[in-house]
């Protein structure tokens, strides 16, 4: 782990009036969850074409649901780990001003975080695609797959397929947060996904500091970041939340 990073990050984050997030897969990654593009990656075993497209989901919702229903397994089992954790604590003590997430798995909002954008939606909902009505994930029984509304439409997890459009509100804050930040943290995001692969280059253009936490260099890393935190984002994020604790102590 890089000492002298850590630090300078720390400091940039102590200095800065507004710091943001920006988070996908590979945070969640060590709460058991798979990320997509990684060897043991979910597109590895399902061809998102084929799963994780609105067409395909309209054309054959039992098909998807069978998918859904696996990864839904594991994200209802998973629990925050230490990076989730460190951005609850980071935004307690006012160091983090909000968090744009990729994940539908809400384990951010778990961990205690209370300002998250789901820019991707979350899988804890459900939606009609008939009647619209939502429904909590908790309150739908599963066995027969496309599970139905009681208008007898399809019901659908509340996320955004490829095909369908970011949820305006989630759209305009985060573009609002990207444009305003200081600092923006990109955490476990390969940075291939629009438009959310964007928001760093919106806060760049606007002159904030870009630090990315990821396991490896990135599309970022070479044409937009300051500099990166290479390794695992729970080691990383911790690290970096004590290094701050303790700069704050000694101030
Ligand atoms: N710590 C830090 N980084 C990690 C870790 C970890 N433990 N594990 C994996 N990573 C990194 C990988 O190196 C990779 O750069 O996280 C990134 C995960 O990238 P993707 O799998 O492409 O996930 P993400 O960027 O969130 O995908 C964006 O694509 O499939 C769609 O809608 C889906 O929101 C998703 C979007």
């Amino acid at each position: 782990m890089n000492e002298d990073l850590i630090k300078k990050t720390a400091q940039a984050i102590r200095r800065s009036k507004k710091v943001v997030a920006l988070t996908g897969a590979g945070i969640s990654v060590e709460s058991g969850i798979p990320d997509f593009r990684g060897p043991s990656g979910l597109w590895e075993k399902f061809d998102p074409m084929e799963y994780a497209t609105i067409e395909a989901f309209i054309a054959n919702p039992e098909k998807v649901w069978a998918m859904l229903k696996e990864m839904g397994g594991l994200v209802e089992r998973a629990e925050p780990n230490p990076a989730h954790l460190a951005l609850a604590r980071l935004e307690k003590m006012g160091h983090l001003n909000s968090i744009v997430t990729q994940n539908i798995d809400n384990l951010h909002q778990a961990a205690g975080s209370k300002r998250v954008i789901e820019f991707h939606g979350n899988s804890s909902r459900l939606l009609c695609m008939s009647c619209g009505r939502t429904y909590d994930r908790q309150e739908v029984v599963l066995d027969a797959l496309p599970p139905r509304c009681s208008c007898t439409g399809v019901l659908k997890p509340d996320v955004v397929f490829f095909g369908e459009a970011i949820p305006w509100k989630a759209h305009i804050e985060a573009k609002e947060e990207a444009g305003t930040c200081e600092l923006m943290l990109v955490i476990g995001t390969s940075a291939v996904v629009a438009p959310a692969c964007d928001l760093p280059l919106i806060a760049k253009r606007a002159g904030a500091t870009i630090v990315e936490v990821n396991l490896e260099e990135t599309q970022l890393t070479r044409y937009v970041s300051h500099w990166i935190l290479k390794g695992s984002a729970s080691g990383l994020l911790q690290a970096l939340v004590d290094q701050i604790v303790s700069a704050g102590q000694g101030s």
